[in-house]
């Protein structure tokens, strides 16, 4: 049962404590986000901000873990090379490579990786219930990509096509995610006529690269004429939150999935772990975008 409160969280001796590790953090909405869903419960725990250089994170991580710190996230450019740093590492979280949640118990530290997660609870609130024999289509092949097609795959969907403007790294990240288990992964060379061929078998389209994002809010990843109603169409892009790309889509008649939602969900999933309460969703997603 969640209680809903304004009451500002009172901090104690029996004050939880979880944060942000990452440099620089100016443009965090974790902290404000995260707090005001531990107010809105009456949850007695404090998100901090920490910036931390490369050269400091091991003895950070090692001094947070003897602390009163139920967890933290983790951030550029720390998602890599905190996994050195922890007890354990989910399994996900090492097929995706890098790390963002940490949980803290008895003093033993696990990392997770809730941004795959979080994209496909975003997809599941916008009425996609499952990408079980659904036909991805992914732009881009970073960090983001990488997290959303290994989870997708681990999800049961029935095909990933990879397409980044460096060719090397769909491929590569194809064959990573079909070396998790099931060949459900392929990649395309970039171009209209790729990309349209590919369209006509996707259910679902997924734009994880920064193009459209402020302040190139006119720019789009692909065409306009390729964009067809049959398609959800998703951008990672939280900034602006209604991009190029999903305002073309939604007025062609798709069904959109805004950045903003990977956004509040990965941090609802993070929230999980570290509280075992159900995330105040439309709480976390009003404190960033009200
Ligand atoms: P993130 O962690 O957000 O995924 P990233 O790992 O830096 O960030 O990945 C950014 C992705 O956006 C990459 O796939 C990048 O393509 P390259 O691999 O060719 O660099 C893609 N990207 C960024 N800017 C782009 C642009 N202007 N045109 C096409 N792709 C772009």
């Amino acid at each position: 049962m969640s209680t809903t409160t304004d009451r500002p969280t009172p901090i104690d001796t029996r004050t939880k404590l979880v944060g942000l590790l990452g440099r620089p953090l100016g443009h965090s909405f974790s902290p404000a986000m995260h707090n005001r869903a531990f107010q809105a419960l009456g949850l007695n725990y404090c998100y901090l901000p920490i910036e931390v250089t490369t050269e400091d994170l091991a003895t950070v991580a090692a001094g947070i873990a003897k602390m009163n710190f139920a967890g933290y996230n983790v951030t550029i450019p720390h998602k890599i090379r905190i996994m050195d740093c922890l007890d354990s590492i989910d399994p996900l979280a090492q097929a995706i490579g890098a790390v963002n949640t940490v949980t803290i118990r008895n003093g033993r530290t696990t990392g997770f990786n809730t941004d795959g997660i979080g994209f496909a609870h975003a997809l599941e609130a916008a009425g996609e219930s499952s990408v079980e024999n659904k036909s991805v289509l992914i732009l881009g092949a970073g960090g983001a990509a990488r997290a959303i097609a290994m989870t997708l795959a681990d999800q049961g969907a029935t095909r990933i096509v990879i397409c980044n403007r460096t060719e090397s790294k769909a491929w590569d990240l194809s064959r990573d995610v079909n070396q998790q288990g099931r060949e459900c992964a392929t990649a395309i060379p970039l171009g209209a006529a790729n990309m349209a061929n590919a369209l006509q078998d996707t259910d679902i389209l997924i734009n994880t690269t920064s193009i459209g994002m402020h302040p190139q809010d006119q720019q789009s990843p692909i065409a306009n004429r390729l964009i067809q109603r049959h398609l959800v169409v998703c951008d990672i892009v939280y900034n602006p939150p209604l991009t190029h790309l999903l305002k073309v889509a939604q007025e062609k008649g798709c069904r959109i999935v805004r950045g903003i939602g990977m956004l509040v969900y990965q941090g609802a999933a993070s929230f999980q772990l570290w509280t075992g309460r159900d995330a105040p969703v439309d709480i976390m997603r009003h404190a960033i975008h009200p």
